[in-house]
């Protein structure tokens, strides 16, 4: 029997890379990605080649990453319940592929991961799985093991000679997720959501009354809705987003803290920081604001929570998300131009758009004579139609009255 195992290097992931040896019998290769989440992988490699991993899967998926998932989410300006970015979500199918794959490289007939029987990850590292191999076979630990506590979880590591962090004695404060789209922490310290997150959570971006004193401008060209250049500099998808956390960063951009439903039913409290995902996201209203018309604007705005909801439930490889993208895509033919985006203290906002295939027509909104293009008579018919159905509604509330 064999296991690809989504290995990170930590703890968890580590006592789960021996408890397949041990109590599955497994034969266990390991996966793990550089997903930006600004690690040394170099460690993991050791740590898995020290624990008798039969093959070790070292990867670099940013560009990847950015370019096939979080790009088509972003030409959707996608957000969970009104605000979450899906920083964690989006990641999720794009380790499960890489997972199918490498397992059927190796011969093996399942996949393992290191998600908690509690969370919305455990539903997309499965459905991703099974929506690309019918037939893989998924072990989840957390689901089955009897270490069903902090202290018997170092127990077993001890017992199985697994090196345990000293200073943090493997117990950080709380569950941190990284990529380059965002950090998410939750639990312990977080879990009490009528209490202020202490300000040690924070990890990739400034206090905003921290930030510096002077704004920034950022200039961002988009090509058919995918960000494409940055200050007039042509970049890949990764580097852009790189270069966006940098910059948002250091201005605060991008801090939330949440109470969201997870898919499995309960609400859960957690600090987000996605500064370069903030800022895209500005910056591709602000293009979409003079090159998308606004039945399309509105039509895939209305959309949107249903494309979010689908991405953060686990259904990236499904049918209703490819025909939603297909329809997203589409919408973006046009959107092509540059933004110009200030950072300031914690904000991120549009200052000034252009594009050549911008549909803004000042000769019809100007408040100065505008020479004919517009016939202001035309608009009293219009109104007048409009407010028949109304007109008849308030005949009837008199009459009733
Ligand atoms: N609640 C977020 C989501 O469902 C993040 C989950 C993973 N984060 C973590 N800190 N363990 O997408
Ligand atoms: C986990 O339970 O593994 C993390 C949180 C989540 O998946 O929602």
């Amino acid at each position: 029997k064999k296991v690809v195992l989504a290995y990170s290097g930590g703890l968890d992931t580590s006592i789960i890379l021996k408890w397949l040896q041990t109590e599955y019998g497994c034969e266990v290769v390991t996966f793990t990605a550089d997903l930006g989440q600004g690690e040394e992988l170099e460690p993991a490699r050791a740590k898995a080649e020290m624990m008798g991993a039969k093959s070790i899967y070292i990867e670099d998926l940013r560009e990847e990453f950015v370019r096939d998932f979080v790009f088509p989410m972003f030409r959707a300006n996608a957000l969970y319940e009104g605000l979450y970015l899906l920083g964690t979500s989006i990641a999720r199918p794009l380790i499960s592929k890489r997972l199918v794959e490498i397992a059927a490289i190796e011969g093996a007939d399942a996949v393992a991961h290191g998600a908690t029987g509690k969370g919305n990850d455990q539903v997309r590292f499965e459905l991703a799985a099974y929506a690309l191999n019918p037939d893989i076979k998924v072990i989840a630990p957390w689901r089955e093991w009897d270490l069903t506590s902090r202290t018997k979880l170092l127990e077993f590591a001890e017992a199985n000679q697994i090196p345990v962090a000293k200073d943090k004695r493997g117990d950080a404060p709380f569950s941190v997720d990284a990529n380059l789209l965002h950090t998410s922490s939750e639990g312990k310290v977080l879990e009490n959501p009528g209490e202020e997150a202490p300000d040690y959570v924070y990890q990739r971006t400034v206090a905003p009354e921290d930030a510096p004193n002077t704004p920034e401008m950022v200039e961002i060209t988009f090509e058919r809705g995918d960000a494409v250049a940055i200050n007039g500099e042509a970049m890949s998808p990764a580097t852009i987003l790189t270069k966006l956390n940098e910059l948002g960063g250091k201005h605060g951009v991008g801090r939330l803290d949440l109470v969201e439903n997870r898919f499995v039913g309960m609400k859960s409290r957690g600090i987000y920081e996605t500064p370069g995902g903030t800022i895209l996201l500005e910056a591709h209203r602000g293009i979409e604001q003079i090159t998308l018309d606004s039945g399309a604007g509105h039509l895939k705005d209305s959309i949107m929570p249903r494309y979010a909801e689908l991405i953060y439930n686990g259904f990236w490889f499904s049918p209703e998300r490819e025909m939603l993208q297909a329809l997203i895509d589409k919408s973006q033919e046009h959107v092509t131009g540059t933004v110009r985006v200030k950072l300031y203290k914690g904000s991120a906002s549009t200052v000034a758009r252009w594009s050549d295939r911008s549909l803004y027509s000042e000769a019809h909104v100007t408040f100065e004579d505008d020479a004919g293009a517009y016939d202001q008579k035309d608009a009293q018919g219009f109104i007048q139609l409009n407010a028949l159905r109304l007109k008849l509604l308030a005949s009837r509330a008199r009459r009733l009255k």
